[in-house]
């Protein structure tokens, strides 16, 4: 009975996890999901799809072992906006996904109304369309009766992994966790409250909210798997974080998913950015003691939450998705690194994946892919390696904004996501940054993560064993001489500036 099933319910697919109590994975099950893009720029899922598919992983991998399974965590995409009827369960709209960039020109009437200093003040965040809130009020204001009906407490409102909990515990539960209702721009991270100004500027009906809890706390038991207890939830890049074991403050892990986040513990400061980062709760935990673990069943949010600084690209592995699905350069992800490592190098080509928007550190929603420096010449292996290098360079953008803000400088970077495991990338890694890159036996660590919140409020886990079971599984070391990293970085920053602002604003 020490087993723990983590759910990842990411932006491509839905994972289910079983991992023993010396965190080694015992049992896996993985589903893509359907993307859905109703115009330019807008992103949704079919609620219904992201629960199905998130149900059959799990059944699959628990089959034969569910015995042994003690409790689940939750891990999931973030700031995804789904709103749900409070007594049918029936979702009244597709998710709206973090990707999507309707609210723009809502977002724009905010700042220009001055508002983005206060609510940065409160949330840690800018205000962007990536956020639920102003993708929440789009639902509300768009489909008709939606805002009557959340205001006479008829709806629920709720990220991913609320949507989840809902539907595991048989709608007995609205709650989410600290993480994921901190990526709402709705949430006090200070005194970790819903915001009362900015739901009132924004219209949303305080009824529609989910409970906020610790990310490591007992939510519910999930009758459609079996009664497991779920005791841990956190979002994506938090759990990833706490996967990597980053438990101390300046530790920091990059995540190569869909987007790329890296995360740097603050600890108990939350450290506000000059330079386009964003504050936000790295976790919070039951009382414990400095080295061993108390077993407290708290769910208060007390003094046990630790900070983290952000920076959140948007276009990473996807680029290379973007390639196989609707290039058609390959048909599997994989095989980007043969292609790229068939030229030496970029030849001059530059590929900015501002496919929506730019995020950290640039913070444009009007920038646009582009693709520059083209010969003829150019081949499609001089455009794989040029995705391949944007994921890095926009790593490196972030990095040097993470160490202006926080005064600290990387020994090394971990990393982790499907698209950590190219080594080319890697390699290249090291080499822009100019820091050594570890890579875990491991790589699952948002789901890894996921495990562990379950099983620190459960007891399986302690913070000792977590800290001591990360692994190395290789070393990237530096070896690009310094003006040739300076040379291509000076040509990605051109290339940047040509992306910048290239959709006119409605
Ligand atoms: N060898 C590779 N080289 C480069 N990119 C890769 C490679 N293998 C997978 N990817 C990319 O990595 C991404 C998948 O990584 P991962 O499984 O960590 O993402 P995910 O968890 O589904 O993302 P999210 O949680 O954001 O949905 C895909 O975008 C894919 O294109
Ligand atoms: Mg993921």
């Amino acid at each position: 009975m020490k087993h723990i099933l983590a759910l990842d319910q990411g932006t491509t697919s839905s994972r289910a996890i079983v991992f023993s109590a010396d965190g080694r994975v015992v049992s896996r099950s993985g589903r893509e999901i359907t993307q859905l893009y109703p115009q330019p720029g807008w992103v949704e899922h079919d609620a219904d799809e992201i629960l199905s598919t998130q149900l059959q992983t799990a059944r699959e991998a628990l089959s034969g072992v569910i015995g042994e399974v003690s409790a689940i965590g939750i891990t999931n995409q973030r700031e995804t906006t789904l709103i749900w009827d409070r007594s049918t369960g029936k979702p009244v709209h597709n998710a709206i996904v973090w990707q999507d960039r309707r609210t723009a020109a809502h977002c724009d009437d905010l700042k220009a109304r001055g508002l983005e200093a206060a609510w940065r003040a409160k949330t840690g965040l800018l205000i962007d369309p990536y956020f639920s809130a102003t993708k929440l009020a789009w639902l509300l204001n768009s489909v008709p009766d939606l805002k009557a009906r959340a205001a006479a407490g008829e709806l629920c409102f709720g990220t991913v992994d609320s949507w989840l909990i809902w539907n595991l515990t048989g709608g007995a539960v609205h709650a989410t966790d600290i993480t994921n209702a901190s990526r709402t721009l709705l949430f006090n991270i200070y005194t970790r409250e819903w915001d009362e100004d900015i739901l009132q500027t924004l219209g949303i009906p305080p009824a529609i909210l989910p409970e906020v809890k610790a990310s490591s706390a007992h939510y519910g038991f999930a009758a459609s798997l079996g009664g497991l207890p779920i005791a841990g939830v956190a979002g994506d890049q938090h759990a990833a974080l706490f996967g990597q074991a980053c438990l101390q403050a300046g530790m920091a892990k990059n995540t190569y998913g869909t987007g790329c986040f890296m995360l740097l513990n603050t600890g108990k400061e939350a450290v506000s950015s000059a330079a386009g980062l964003l504050t936000t709760p790295a976790w919070s935990l039951p009382e414990r003691s400095e080295l061993g673990f108390t077993k407290i069943q708290t769910t208060q949010l007390g003094e046990t939450v630790t900070y983290a600084l952000e920076g959140s690209v948007f276009m990473a592995g996807a680029v290379v998705q973007w390639l196989r699905d609707e290039m058609k350069f390959f048909t599997d992800a994989r095989e980007v690194e043969a292609m790229a490592a068939s030229v030496p190098d970029n030849a001059g080509v530059y590929l900015v994946p501002a496919f929506a928007g730019l995020g950290a550190p640039h913070w444009d929603a009007y920038a646009r892919g582009t693709i520059v420096g083209l010969t003829r010449g150019t081949g499609r292996a001089h455009i794989a390696r040029a995705a391949l290098e944007a994921i890095a360079y926009q790593v490196r953008d972030v990095l040097e904004a993470m160490q202006r803000d926080s005064g600290v400088t990387l020994a090394a970077l971990r990393v982790d996501g499907g698209a950590s495991l190219n080594d080319l990338l890697m390699q290249f890694q090291a080499d822009i940054l100019g820091v050594p890159v570890e890579r875990p036996v491991i790589t699952e660590t948002t789901a890894l993560g996921a495990a562990y919140l379950a099983g620190l409020q459960t007891g399986v886990f302690d913070l000792e064993t977590i800290a001591t079971s990360w692994k190395l599984e290789r070393r990237f070391e530096p070896r690009m001489d310094a003006s040739t990293r300076d040379r291509l970085y000076a040509g990605w920053q051109r290339a940047t500036e040509r992306a910048k602002g290239w959709l006119e604003a409605e």
